[in-house]
């Protein structure tokens, strides 16, 4: 998959995934201020939409085409296996950072592949798949930021995603912001807190 791999000092590695549209390059400055001395692995989303990256397809907005999301999600899992070994990182100590549709292929990655992160900041994600089995996610951290007037993902979304992510172990915490889909400020500030709070 086309990525941008950068070197850090502290053994942990930020999996960047960006929203529809998006590239490698548009979150590198977001996982620079969660975490400065943490490897970087950048990935574009390998599917196309009318010129759109994105990391799997859709039928419409908010409507996935399932068999697409399982197939680029084994196809992110393997890359991110194959990338350890490539740039010698811990695969173990991955957390994945993702906006919108590379939340919910984050999301994704948690509900149909054990232990493929360590932890998880969710960007206004929705829930990825309501039939999954999903695995055990115990030691998974994962915060979701969520906008309480976000047209993309209403509000049941995020609880009904917390719920299931709890219901497997994983330990996670949302944070609302009164805002829609957008990714602001504050809630960068709020997801790097709750980062230096688990990674101190
Ligand atoms: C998706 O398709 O993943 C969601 O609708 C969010 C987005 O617009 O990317």
């Amino acid at each position: 998959m086309q990525h941008i791999f950068e070197h850090g000092t502290n053994g942990r590695t930020l999996l960047l995934l960006h929203g529809t549209g998006g590239t490698e390059k548009d979150l590198i400055g977001l996982g620079k201020e969660i975490d400065a001395n943490a490897n970087i692995l950048s990935v574009r989303g390998n599917v196309s939409e009318n010129g759109m990256p994105r990391f799997f397809r859709r039928i419409a907005e908010g409507v996935f085409d399932m068999e697409d999301l399982l197939f680029r999600t084994k196809e992110l899992n393997d890359f991110v296996q194959q990338a350890s070994e490539e740039y010698k990182f811990d695969r173990n100590q991955v957390i994945a950072i993702g906006y919108s549709n590379g939340a919910n292929i984050a999301g994704s990655l948690l509900f149909h592949h054990e232990n493929s992160l360590r932890a998880a900041i969710l960007h206004h994600p929705m829930v990825p798949n309501r039939d999954a089995q999903i695995p055990s996610l115990n030691n998974v951290d994962v915060w979701i930021g969520a906008g309480t007037n976000d047209f993309m993902c209403p509000s049941q979304e995020s609880e009904q995603l917390e719920q299931m992510l709890q219901a497997h172990g994983a330990n996670v915490e949302t944070a609302w912001f009164n805002h829609g889909h957008q990714l602001t400020m504050p809630e960068v500030q709020a997801a790097k807190a709750w980062y230096t709070a688990i990674f101190k």
